[in-house]
């Protein structure tokens, strides 16, 4: 049995995308958790460079327990021992690395909002509640990350720190039973920006994840490299990246981009170039200006203050979707988008900056409406295959009369993206990020 954390509400879409790989377990799951067998045994993890097959690196999955057994006990200690009954033989039966992740699934969720919205919180996230026909489903006023439409969720209190017990007490009995074999354990990396942030290939995961104080799943795991870059098992617990916040923001869309910081291993340093595309009130753009990168910012509507005024940004009020970097400025860094719009425009744009060699790296949300429209992301994944000659037929199928020039002409050449992937974050409503990076 594989797992498969997902944003709860979420399941559905990603059943959809491992339909034909796996087949969903009849046993009811919780709100975030999608229980699965393979199909075929290596339709999975085996698989050509084809840009990431779905079943590989799910959009709708941050994080992979594959052949995950669940395990009960009454006791903290039993659990460790039930848990060690299960990974002992992998973890012997290599001479390689091995770190552990002990987390619940309340753990993968972002924390609720805290306390009353300022004033000035506008924009982005309200915007985007008026794009999603279940806005009204949502607890607050729009600022809520996307499970606030799903099932009730109920966390359980202390099971976080229960299951991180069981885990130091698995290791326990590693480091005593297994004393070669434990050499090999190595602890998670400090979270962080940068390389550091990315699970190397080969790297045996263990996962123990709290389904209630009695249950768990375990799962023992190499990590496999993804065709276009990253690996199939996230290097933070349940696929949380961290986020940590900021209240100088004027919206708290930042939190996204700041995960999606992590998932594609980098960041805006100083003095690099962003567009920033949508980008009204500027809570993308001030965690771009606050890195000292030089952001020129688009939208039909003005920025608030902190990014408003600040010294290393340009501001243009203007059409997202004809907008082009300054022939001095490409390739521009940096595209960041945010744009409220229909997912076949995302993508016509994505096609025509990729087309037109206009940015080193993107970051892309792609919304969408109620809980249909996500075969679109097969065309996202076809745009970064290698070799792809379909950007242009792309970018000429969904161009509009405002594209611009470049919309629907010449031919992509060979991708040079050594990163593409497309993931829905958890701090993305519904919608999902493209993510991607030249090196
Ligand atoms: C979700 S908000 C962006 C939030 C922003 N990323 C932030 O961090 O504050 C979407 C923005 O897209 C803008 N937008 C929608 N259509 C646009 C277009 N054709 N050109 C420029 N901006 C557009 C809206 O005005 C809105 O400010």
């Amino acid at each position: 049995m594989h797992a498969f954390i997902v944003t709860p509400g979420f399941e559905d879409a990603l059943a959809a995308e491992l339909a034909g790989a796996f087949t969903a377990r009849p046993a009811a799951a919780p709100p975030g958790l999608w229980l699965g067998d393979r199909c075929a045994p290596e339709a999975d993890r085996a698989g050509a460079d084809d840009g990431g097959a779905p079943a590989r690196d799910p959009v709708f999955a941050r994080q992979i327990l594959p052949d995950a057994r669940e395990v009960s006990a009454p006791s903290v200690h039993r659990l460790a021992e039930a848990a060690y009954a299960v990974v002992e033989a992998a973890i012997d039966a290599a001479d390689a690395p091995f770190t552990l992740h002990a987390y619940a699934l309340q753990d993968t969720w972002p924390p609720a909002p805290r306390g009353p919205r300022r004033e000035d919180d506008r924009g982005g996230d309200r915007e985007d509640d008026r794009h999603d026909e279940r806005a009204d489903e949502r607890a607050d006023d729009g600022s809520a990350p996307a499970q606030s439409a799903a099932p009730a969720r109920a966390a359980v209190p202390g099971l976080g720190s229960r299951v991180d017990l069981v885990g130091r007490q698995l290791l326990e009995l590693l480091r005593s039973r297994r004393r070669r074999a434990f050499r090999h354990y190595r602890a998670p990396a400090p979270m962080g920006n940068g390389d550091g942030d990315q699970v190397a290939p080969g790297t045996r995961l263990v996962q123990l994840l709290a389904l209630d104080r009695e249950r768990l799943l375990v799962s023992v795991a190499e990590a496999v490299a993804l065709p276009r870059g990253g690996c199939d098992l996230s290097p933070w617990p349940g696929g949380a990246a961290p986020v940590t916040i900021d209240r100088a923001p004027p919206s708290r869309a930042y939190q996204k981009l700041e995960e999606a910081f992590h998932w594609i291993g980098a960041e805006p340093t100083a003095g690099q170039t962003c567009v920033d595309l949508g980008g009204a009130p500027g809570g993308w753009a001030y965690t771009a200006l606050k890195r000292g990168a030089l952001v020129t910012a688009v939208d039909r509507a003005p920025l608030d203050p902190p990014a408003a005024g600040h010294r290393g940004l340009t501001a243009l009020v203007g059409n997202a979707f004809t907008f082009a970097p300054p022939a001095t400025q490409r390739p521009v860094d940096w595209l960041l988008c945010d744009v409220i719009c229909e997912p076949a425009r995302s993508i016509a744009l994505i096609a025509r900056w990729l087309e037109q060699r206009w940015c080193r790296r993107m970051i892309v949300t792609i919304k969408f409406k109620g809980r249909e429209g996500y075969g679109a992301l097969a065309d996202v994944r076809t745009l970064f295959a290698p070799n792809n000659q379909d950007a242009a037929k792309h970018a000429a199928k969904h161009a509009r009369p405002d594209a611009g020039p470049g919309a629907a002409s010449g031919a992509a050449s060979e991708s040079g993206w050594r990163f593409a992937r497309v993931k829905q974050l958890a701090h993305n409503k519904n919608e999902v990020t493209v993510l991607a990076r030249e090196r």
